[in-house]
């Protein structure tokens, strides 16, 4: 069906913010001791809004599965559906790295496969680098998609598609042991070609030994504020997501809120019938209305249309 709504053009909008990001201005950052700012974005207008409110790094998280699709957890969600969205981050974003989170079960059968799905985001869906949770187990996939040029950022800590193995969704790293294997997995990753790493889910004592000893940044959830950079769940930091916020989450905004209020407006002024108002209708010219009134017309208006006929006159 054709539509008169004004579609956005692709040049519209402020975009103020032009300079691309890319790993090696990342890399720059953590040097010089600037953090590094990463929002999840799921579709077009919000990945719009995030980037070029000048976010760094906009990450399609598996994360879509629960706040968009509205899962229980992130394993249900597909290659394809990952792709789709990806797709619709990519169009909108000019300025910060767009990275795809590979989902569950589309790199842990085979290193080949994993090579071959994280193509398909670059090829198809035009993300810049994919992101794979795990440690030490994911080092030779790390190192095939190196050489095979696509940018690897890794995820470590509370990974939550290991929700079964860790019994749950738990700070990881809390005991000697634990926080040493972390720290051995960053820089077994890093090694391998990271080139950043999610820390998730973990004391901020254990992420800052691991950030102070790799060269590549990391990027902190619930992690503490020593990281290179921060990353949150965009539907969390507006009060989106339906569940009670875990104790990282800060929210910025209230877009329920907001929307809840705009959408019992529209509701009220339907039901009063004060939506739409004259400007906001279309009218024929005085000419046409002229004609209109001619007794000619208005019989033919009148005139009974034939049952087999109707469907032509609800087309036109
Ligand atoms: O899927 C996601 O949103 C993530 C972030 C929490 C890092 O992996």
């Amino acid at each position: 069906m054709m539509s008169i709504t004004n579609f956005r053009s692709a040049e519209s909008g402020a975009h103020a913010v032009t300079s691309k990001v890319t790993f090696q201005t990342l890399q720059e950052k953590k040097q010089a001791g600037r953090p590094i700012t990463a929002l999840t974005a799921y579709d077009y207008s919000t990945a719009r809004l995030v980037d070029e409110a000048g976010v760094d790094m906009l990450l399609v998280g598996d994360s879509l599965a629960m706040v968009v699709m509205g899962y229980d957890s992130t394993l249900p969600v597909t290659m394809e559906e990952m792709l789709h969205h990806t797709r619709a981050v990519r169009r909108a974003v000019k300025h910060g790295i767009v990275v795809a989170d590979m989902p569950f079960g589309s790199y842990h059968v085979s290193v080949a496969e994993g090579v071959a799905n994280a193509a398909r985001f670059v090829k198809e869906a035009g993300a810049e680098a994919v992101k794979v949770e795990g440690g030490a187990a994911r080092c030779e996939l790390v190192e095939r998609l190196t050489d095979a040029e696509i940018p690897v950022v890794c995820h470590l800590g509370l990974t939550p598609q290991a929700v079964h193995r860790m019994g749950g969704y738990k700070v990881q790293g809390k005991t000697l042991a634990a926080a040493e294997e972390l720290a051995r997995d960053a820089r077994m990753l890093e090694a391998a070609g990271a080139v950043a790493i999610v820390l998730e889910g973990m004391p901020r004592e254990v992420a800052a030994i691991i950030t102070s000893q790799l060269h590549i940044p990391t990027i902190g959830i619930g992690a503490g504020p020593d990281c290179d950079g921060q990353i949150l769940v965009f539907h969390d930091l507006v009060n989106l997501s339906f569940s009670r916020p875990a104790r990282f989450v800060r929210q910025y905004g209230d877009a329920a809120a907001l929307f809840r209020t705009a959408i019992e407006g529209y509701i009220h002024d339907v039901e009063e019938r004060s939506f739409p108002n004259e400007s906001e209708s279309y009218h024929l010219s005085k000419e046409v209305t002229d004609r209109l009134k001619a007794p000619d017309i208005t019989d033919a208006l009148k005139a009974p249309v034939a049952a087999s006929k109707a469907h032509l006159i609800r087309k036109a």
